[in-house]
């Protein structure tokens, strides 16, 4: 890795290295990753082996699927959702299994139905629901569910663990949770049947605990049968904590492993801004008690103290994870060797969740090479040592640190220059705001790793000149200056600069990060949609300030959808007092008022306003570029990367950053890898 001496593992932490055994299978060690989607599924088939083999190689004892599809009654629409339906299938989810296997970690598989919530956009089956219920993707109903149809949904079940089975897999899962097919049989409020489906918790219960038994029956032996259940019910109308708790008792012994979550699953998967590692702990305590089974909960867990101590407390018996072993593949290695400085902790921004959201292949801002094992090739711990030659990096931000970091393990001789006295750029200072403590987590493990190799070098406090930058005289150089926010209105909105923004009490969020604080009737303009503003809002009503949000898009964060923290955002502004005024454009401000304008029709607002801050897209430094061009400075010695090239989310700055690293000097990268069905070609012959 970075040359360091390895040390011996560390015996506080033995414990998490101990096998454990799951029904009739034996995990190697306590590290457990648990279902997580990936934007790839049925039709990455390769991309998708490949990151679950990097999973296995990096130490994680349990690498599972995502939501896998048992049948097309239920499918996904435009996601890339795993499916057991036919053979191909098999073929394919085999492929994933032989990969977790080849390292010797075993291999779990999540059997999903998805019940009212799956629209079937794909298959254009009737979907089928306890009751007739709306779809999460448009004003479809589901078909409720007659007796057939139960007994047609066993059969499917059956049948799909069989397949996974045949795949190779170890685990399988009966997945009673995050609102789909069975979660909707344990509600009281949904389930509304007369028959032995329906009414006391026994009846509800009832077609969990037969699809516990019949994949028990078609695979046990071989496989171990594990549940995925929330520890809290799911909200006080379907399954209250206690009838949670009666459920665990009834079932409690009956898998081979129970995998916990909670009923919130923005809770449950929280960005940093609304919840710490650990934070599900109090949801999780009392299940080992009512089951003598292993449990298996989460928490973004990347301490390894924090991770014995919920062992040695009872509260689990194996580490669950899903966004720590996507920022950190090796996070059980780096632990086992005692290199915990190399751990590449998560941040809690899933940007992971947004692009799966979004069906788009995952990626992670911590770990760039996330979803490019297989299309690029790329390894998260390996890097080619080939660099020759000497690079100067402008801008210690999130990608000049990631570029220094790799061109330092590639052997180029680098030197990092920024002109702040501080490291990190925007994520240093973007962490002081409130909720993001944990963003500097990019900066700090890039900071760790550069330390560590003698050929590169950062100077900070140094601003240079393009001319600065010639006479220095490196072979290569990479610029990576960032954005500042524009201070004129420019963005999704309004094209071009608002006159009236040039009034003195306009602030942007640089202004804002800089400790130049706006006072008394603040009106914020959000034409962002993501963090900056409502974080802002926070920060700024902490300070004393009345604050006004006023937003073009129908609701706080909007982007915010895609990271599961759309809702909390908002929760979060009402809570502070802060006045929402939604779906409006501010067009006008004197210095007294704002005139805001109705996005949908003419109708105009006046809100009195001593100061206006502006959240509406970011200009990218790139002046060094052009001085340097203008010096004559050859366009192949010289590239931009990260905000300064195309301002963006962070993890795009890191890939940015990663991408120009590996890249430099490779005449000829290696192609990018596509999935795609290619048919053959019909030609036709004399
Ligand atoms: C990108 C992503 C996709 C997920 N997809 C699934 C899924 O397919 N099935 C599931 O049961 N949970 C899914 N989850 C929830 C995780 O399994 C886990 O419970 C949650 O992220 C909390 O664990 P963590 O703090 O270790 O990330 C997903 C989480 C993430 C981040
Ligand atoms: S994208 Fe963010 S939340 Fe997801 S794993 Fe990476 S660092 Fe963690």
């Amino acid at each position: 890795m970075s040359g360091r001496v390895q040390l011996q593992q560390d015996d506080r932490y033995r414990l998490l290295f101990e096998p454990m055994r799951i029904g009739p299978v034996t995990a190697p060690n306590r590290f457990y990753q648990v279902p997580h989607c990936t934007g790839m599924g049925y039709a990455r088939p390769h991309t998708l082996a490949a990151m679950r083999g990097m999973k296995a190689e990096g130490g994680w004892g349990v690498v599972c699927t995502e939501y896998c599809s048992i049948h097309p009654n239920s499918d996904a629409g435009g996601f890339h959702f795993a499916s057991l339906w036919d053979d191909d299938d098999i073929r394919a989810m085999g492929h994933t299994a032989d990969s977790i296997h080849a390292h010797g970690a075993i291999a779990g598989l999540e059997l999903w139905h998805g019940g009212s919530s799956a629209a079937n956009l794909l298959s254009r089956e009737p979907t089928l629901g306890v009751r007739s219920m709306p779809s999460h993707d448009g004003p479809i109903q589901s078909h409720p569910m007659d007796k057939a149809d139960i007994r047609n949904l066993r059969k499917w079940h059956r049948d799909a663990a069989l397949r996974a089975k045949a795949a190779g897999f170890d685990i399988i899962y009966v997945y009673p949770t995050h609102g789909y097919l069975l979660h909707e049989f344990l509600s009281r409020s949904l389930n509304g049947r007369s028959d032995e489906y329906g009414g006391n918790l026994e009846n509800r219960v009832r077609l969990v605990r037969e699809l516990i038994e019949e994949t028990r029956d078609v695979v046990g032996g071989t496989c171990a049968v594990a549940v995925r259940m929330s520890a809290n019910g799911h909200g006080k109308d379907h399954l209250d904590e206690t009838e949670a708790h009666d459920m665990m008792e009834m079932l409690g012994q009956m898998p081979d492993l129970w995998d916990m979550v909670i009923s919130d699953y923005e809770e449950e998967m929280a960005t940093s801004r609304f919840g710490s590692e650990g934070g599900l702990e109090k949801y999780m305590s009392y299940v080992r008690s009512l089951t003598g089974k292993p449990v298996v909960t989460v928490g973004r867990f990347t301490s390894p103290d924090t991770m014995v101590s919920q062992i040695k407390n009872g509260i689990t018996d194996f580490i669950g994870a899903a966004r720590p072993s996507i920022a950190d593949p090796f996070l059980p290695t780096k632990i086992r060797e005692g290199r915990l400085e190399d751990i590449r902790e998560c941040i809690g921004c899933n940007i992971c969740y947004a692009q799966d959201n979004m069906s788009a292949p995952l990626r992670c801002t911590q770990n760039p090479t996330m979803g490019e094992e297989w299309r690029r090739g790329w390894h998260p711990e390996k890097v080619k040592k080939d660099g020759e030659g000497s690079v100067l990096v402008v801008g210690a931000g999130p990608a000049g640190l990631e570029a220094a970091h790799i061109l330092g393990r590639r052997g180029f001789d680098v030197a990092v220059v920024d002109a702040q006295n501080h490291a990190g750029g925007r994520v240093t200072r973007e962490s002081k705001l409130p909720g993001l403590a944990e963003w500097v987590r990019v900066r700090d493990y890039r900071m760790g790793q550069i330390s560590a190799l003698e050929n590169v070098s950062l100077y900070l406090g140094s601003l240079m000149t393009a001319r600065d930058i010639m006479d220095y005289g490196a072979d290569q150089i990479i610029l990576a200056t960032g954005a500042k926010w524009r201070a004129d209105g420019t963005g999704r909105w309004h094209s071009a600069p608002v006159k009236s923004f040039t009034h003195a009490a306009v602030y942007t969020p640089d202004d804002i990060m800089d400790g130049r604080l706006p006072r008394g009737r603040v009106v914020i303009f959000d034409d962002d949609h993501y963090y900056m503003a409502p974080v802002l809002a926070e920060a700024l009503v902490k300070a004393g300030a009345k604050i006004t949000y006023v937003c073009t898009a129908a609701s706080v964060c909007s982007w915010g959808e895609n990271t599961q923290e759309q809702f909390s955002s908002q929760a979060r502004l009402i809570e502070l007092g802060v006045e929402l005024v939604l779906s409006k454009a501010v067009a006008e401000f004197d210095g007294e008022k704002v005139r805001a304008c109705c996005i949908y029709t003419d109708h105009e607002t006046e809100i009195a306003a001593d100061a206006l801050v502006l959240v509406t897209s970011r200009e990218p430094n790139n002046g060094l570029y052009r001085d340097l061009l203008n010096l004559g400075c050859d366009e192949t010695r010289v590239s931009t990367i990260g905000d300064c090239h195309q301002p963006s989310i962070i993890a795009a700055a890191i890939y940015a950053g990663h991408r120009v690293a590996r890249e430099l000097g490779n005449a000829d990268p290696a192609p990018v890898l596509r999935e795609r069905v290619v048919p053959a070609r019909q030609t036709k012959t004399a």
